[in-house]
């Protein structure tokens, strides 16, 4: 061969006698990398990982919504049934009541902590537990025997607790959604979610057919993030626990949700299912104004939306939507210190109450 010229250097230069990406008789092949929406070798690290958490096999997708119409695109046809939670994450409730219902989708909702009616009929039962903002518990082993009994399919939203929290597959639940943009990754700086579970090759095929792929960049940013999970999770429970005794000894806070405090209505449940409780607690101010002021007067509280970040945030939940009281605040326990946490609170809450 002739020296080649610069050109051609530098567009060689380093790279191995690479395996080539199409086989040049039969064409594409599974695993190598044919084309970057139908695989790549970022997301078969951080779909691994995220699969060995999680107990299956896992898909990644652009976003947790991207995941939960996945399944719900996927499953559902028109004439049958999805029952959801009245209390979970609202862009769900109206992804269901705006599009699937206009595809003719029936759409049921109940709520987090039951009563359940009989699953007789239903196609797809999601749960979302804890849900989000209210933070209810449902009991995942005994939900997801009756509804697969009655033969449908469950689905557990898991994003809350991770899958260090709970493991929804091993308790029965057909696939896991979740968003990975909270805890799971836990830095606020990206946008994830996945479905897991035992078949998940339908959700994997859609993702190829509408591209609602995450960039390899955030997978990877995702992958290096997980090594500190449970560490991140261990200073975001521990704070929580103190954020929800020093709430619930406020006279101006009403209804304080934690699930690890053993007042609180969904305890019993989430000790026998979840391994560790999240760092997020909603409690209840008076109204839409006294949570202001204790946003204002909070200097290590951020208004922000989302949550399982490193920085302590909340949000007033009415200003979305939520079916919540005007004063109730989702609050996400960061990776401050404690102390510093508690101390910055009560200065707000005083502030707020003056
Ligand atoms: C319980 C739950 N599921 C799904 C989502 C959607 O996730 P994403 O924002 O990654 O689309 C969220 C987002 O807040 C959520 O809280």
């Amino acid at each position: 061969m002739t020296v080649p010229g610069d050109g051609t250097r530098c567009v060689r230069a380093g790279l191995p006698d690479a395996e080539p990406h199409l086989d040049p008789d039969t064409g594409p092949v599974p695993g190598r990398d044919g084309y970057g929406r139908s695989d790549n070798p970022t997301w078969r690290a951080l779909e691994s990982a995220i699969g060995e958490l999680e107990g299956g096999e896992c898909v990644v997708f652009s976003s947790g919504m991207a995941a939960i119409c996945a399944v719900l695109l996927t499953v559902l046809r028109p004439g049958e049934t999805l029952m959801l939670p009245a209390d979970g994450y609202y862009r769900t409730r109206a992804f269901a009541a705006e599009t699937l219902a206009g595809l003719g989708v029936r759409v049921r909702e109940v709520p987090t902590a039951g009563p359940y009616p009989p699953f007789d009929g239903v196609r797809l039962v999601l749960l979302e537990s804890p849900a989000n903002p209210g933070l209810d518990v449902c009991d995942l082993r005994a939900l997801a025997s009756a509804a697969r009994a009655a033969g449908a399919l469950v689905a557990v939203d898991s994003t809350t607790a991770t899958p260090l929290g709970q493991q929804p597959l091993a308790l029965g639940a057909d696939l896991v959604v979740a968003s990975g943009t909270k805890a799971l990754t836990g830095h606020s700086d990206l946008l994830l979610g996945y479905v897991a579970g035992r078949s998940v090759g339908t959700v994997r095929q859609w993702r190829n057919s509408t591209g609602a792929v995450p960039g390899p960049f955030e997978a990877w940013l995702a992958h290096r993030s997980l090594s500190t999970l449970d560490l991140r999770l261990a200073r975001q429970s521990a704070t929580a626990a103190a954020v929800a005794d020093l709430l619930a000894a406020r006279p101006e806070v009403a209804s304080v949700r934690w699930p690890g405090r053993p007042d609180d209505p969904a305890f019993a449940v989430a000790s026998r299912q979840m391994r560790r409780i999240p760092g997020v607690v909603t409690f209840t101010l008076p109204d839409a104004a006294h949570v202001a002021r204790f946003l204002r007067a909070a200097r290590l509280v951020d208004a922000a939306t989302s949550f399982g970040g490193p920085h302590t945030t909340a949000d007033r939940r009415a200003q979305w939507g939520d079916p919540v009281p005007e004063g109730l605040v989702r609050l996400s326990c960061g990776l401050e210190d404690t102390a510093d946490v508690l101390a910055d609170l009560t200065a707000a809450l005083d502030q707020a109450a003056r």
